[in-house]
């Protein structure tokens, strides 16, 4: 979501005729998209507004701007450190503000902006923005906001656009990314996000449909269902389930439990067999004892995740959980991650070793300590040789090696 947001914030600057560079040194205004998810970003940022500083002491007409997920109580600090503190939902401003013109028009729709695409290849499309869930530990509902579906006629439009090979300046997209904090709960007038898929994979030409993320008390049937009967809809799935334990989830605020996480997998797995899975799990949330920690060891057993993504538990002020006592020590918060991991290296292992022997189509999309990679549908990456540069391009190739994290195989004629 921030690198869509800043392709917006790089369109809104390109039209109001600013130039991208590389240097920070020689910008004459520098604009941070940041993330308030875990304290460490947040301590990032104040890191860089340091660096700055020191810019700024031989550039003195550097402006700075902050926007993407900024908290209310960090914003004292922030309009401190930045020029300007400025609302993700109001980054049309951004030229207005410089300008220190105050007669903006009040148009928070910062969805509608065409972005400046960053990949020729792989495009991020938001669908909806904000999140009404208030898990206890998440600042997202209130950096972001309520939920805001984007109209569906728009965001057809836009991946028509997109997709569109003659388009002369997108020149096809092959991968479209549809974005949102809870695509599930995705809702315009009478379309909801399993109609969405099917509008989206009606539109003429090649291109693969991912989307994330996914809340598991929204995921349903229909969705499967639309999965599973979308072409273009890709056999991969972030959902992300956060604990194995009941108790836990209840605290989190999470409205499901660990059965009724199982039994849609269960589900999903009966009519995509191929799917690959991948999860977010919080470690060391507020009293989460030793017992509680091993049923997410056991649950990682029994989903044998193909990727998770482990996030030591970070408390937020103004949330819920916030309030709890931040009981678990860093160092058993590294414990259990690394529990987790070492179960996943070997169930990524697992799944990865039956693609052996396979022919997959890939997207090739960069270049890794000098081999070319992609990614398969089932988004795993791909590494192999080229003696041409295919960058995104499909190809097709056999699969030879299966690593934990990654996959090796050979281009096919
Ligand atoms: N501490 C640690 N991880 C968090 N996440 C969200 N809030 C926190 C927090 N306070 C994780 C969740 C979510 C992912 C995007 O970030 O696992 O799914
Ligand atoms: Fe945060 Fe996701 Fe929960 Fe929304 S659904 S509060 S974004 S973790």
């Amino acid at each position: 979501m921030n690198i869509s947001d800043s392709e917006r914030v790089s369109a809104v600057l390109e039209s109001a005729k600013y130039k991208k560079t590389s240097n920070a040194s020689q910008a004459d205004l520098i604009v941070v998209v940041m993330c308030s998810i875990r304290q460490s970003a947040v301590d990032r940022i104040r890191g860089l507004a340091q660096k700055f500083e020191e810019i700024k002491k031989k550039k003195p007409a550097l402006k700075t701007v902050l926007t993407g997920c900024v908290l209310k109580k960090d914003r004292k600090f922030f309009v401190e450190d930045f020029d300007y503190v400025v609302d993700i939902r109001d980054i049309k401003k951004i030229p207005a503000i410089l300008k220190k013109k105050n007669s903006f028009k009040n148009d928070k729709n910062y969805l509608d902006i065409t972005p400046k695409y960053s990949s020729k290849f792989s495009a991020s499309v938001p669908i909806m923005t904000g999140c009404n869930n208030f898990c206890a530990y998440c600042v997202v509902p209130y950096a972001r906001g309520r939920e805001i579906s984007r109209p569906a006629q728009d965001i057809v439009q836009e991946i028509k656009r997109l997709t569109n090979p003659t388009s002369s300046r997108l020149r096809g997209a092959r991968e479209i990314w549809l974005l949102g904090q809870n695509v599930n709960s995705y809702k315009d007038k009478k379309t909801t996000f399993p109609k969405l898929l099917k509008m989206i994979n009606d539109v003429p030409g090649n291109f693969w449909i991912r989307f994330t993320s996914s809340h598991p008390k929204d995921f349903n049937d229909k969705v499967i269902d639309a999965m599973a009967g979308c072409k273009k809809v890709t056999p991969y799935l972030n959902l992300p389930i956060q604990s194995g334990d009941d108790k836990i989830l209840k605290s989190m605020n999470r409205r499901y439990t660990v059965a009724e996480y199982k039994n849609k997998i269960k589900k999903l797995r009966k009519k995509i067999p191929s799917i690959c899975l991948s999860t977010d799990i919080i470690v060391g949330f507020p009293g989460e004892t030793e017992k509680q920690f091993e049923n997410t060891v056991k649950l990682f057993h029994d989903i044998e995740y193909d990727m998770a993504y482990i996030n030591k538990y970070s408390p937020r002020a103004g949330t819920a959980a916030g309030k709890l006592k931040d009981d678990i020590s860093i160092i058993e918060k590294k414990r259990r991650e690394k529990v987790l991991n070492d179960i996943l290296r070997q169930t990524a292992l697992e799944n990865n070793k039956k693609y052996i022997g396979k022919i997959n189509t890939i997207l090739i999309d960069g270049k890794d300590k000098g081999a070319w990679i992609g990614k398969n549908k089932h988004y795993k990456t791909v590494r192999l040789k080229l003696d041409q540069n295919l960058l995104g391009k499909f190809i097709k190739v056999k699969i030879t090696k299966a690593l934990p994290w990654s996959l090796v195989g050979k281009i096919i004629n």
